[in-house]
């Protein structure tokens, strides 16, 4: 696992963005995934500004979305569609038919969790992961939990998690408590993972996951595991 020490969120932003563009300059046809939340939107600007000025090209690239609310219709301005469509969908230059994002609306969503993992087969498997991390450290929606899941699937959101996305919502009754995620055996087959880390209140999971030690308490401890993960996080989540 490699860490890169950022001073603050844009220097995070920055570096992750470049190595987002560096991954579609040396394989254009690169399949992506992708997190929402609020980490990752400074680096979506500057993806997107990148795109605008020629500087990369999103015209061949796959992206998989880690995750939904379920339900949620597409266009309810609360959805991960609706997100991913706002901060960077519609700024660069990717297909509509190559955007994968679990169907908050699908009608069996066991069926649609099995659906999005052959999908994500057939096209070759995630070349570069995008992650952010929960305070609590879910990624994707994968919550602590004693039993930890592979493929695509239905969860509830624990208390904590819906606490920490109230803040995108008039009140936190709204915040919906069930999502479809990537599994983590998902997660873990991807070829390369970054992660992004800022902030305070994110520093006591990123310390757990530098104690080395796999837990169930803490989901992205599983990245210890995996051969090619590289952490980004900026001073506060470092020190806080
Ligand atoms: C959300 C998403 C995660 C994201 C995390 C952190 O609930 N499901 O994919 O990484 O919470 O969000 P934020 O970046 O807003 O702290």
């Amino acid at each position: 696992m490699k860490l890169i020490r950022c001073k603050d969120y844009d220097e995070m932003s920055q570096i992750a963005a470049n190595i987002v563009a560096s991954q579609i300059t040396l394989k254009p046809d690169s399949i992506l995934g992708l997190p929402t939340g609020g980490t990752p939107v400074g680096m979506y600007k500057i993806l997107s500004e990148k795109c605008a000025a020629g500087e990369i090209s999103f015209e061949e690239v796959t992206t998989f979305n880690l995750d939904e609310y379920y339900p949620i219709k597409r266009e309810n301005d609360q959805s991960y569609w609706y997100f991913m469509n706002k901060n960077l969908y519609s700024r660069v230059n990717l297909r509509p038919e190559n955007i994968n994002i679990p169907n908050g609306e699908a009608s069996d969503p066991q069926k649609e969790g099995a659906r999005y993992d052959a999908k994500i087969e057939a096209m070759g498997g995630i070349d570069l992961q995008v992650l952010g991390i929960g305070p609590n450290g879910h990624i994707g929606f994968n919550e602590p939990d004693c039993c930890l899941i592979a493929g695509t699937h239905q969860t509830s959101l624990t208390d904590a998690t819906i606490d920490a996305n109230a803040r995108f919502f008039a009140k936190r009754e709204d915040v919906p408590t069930s999502a479809l995620t990537l599994g983590l055996g998902n997660i873990m087959k991807a070829k390369r993972i970054i992660m992004l880390v800022s902030g305070k209140n994110k520093s006591k999971v990123l310390n757990q996951i530098f104690e080395g030690k796999v837990t169930c308490e803490n989901p992205a401890t599983m990245l210890l595991m995996h051969p090619c993960v590289t952490i980004i996080a900026d001073e506060d989540a470092l020190n806080g």
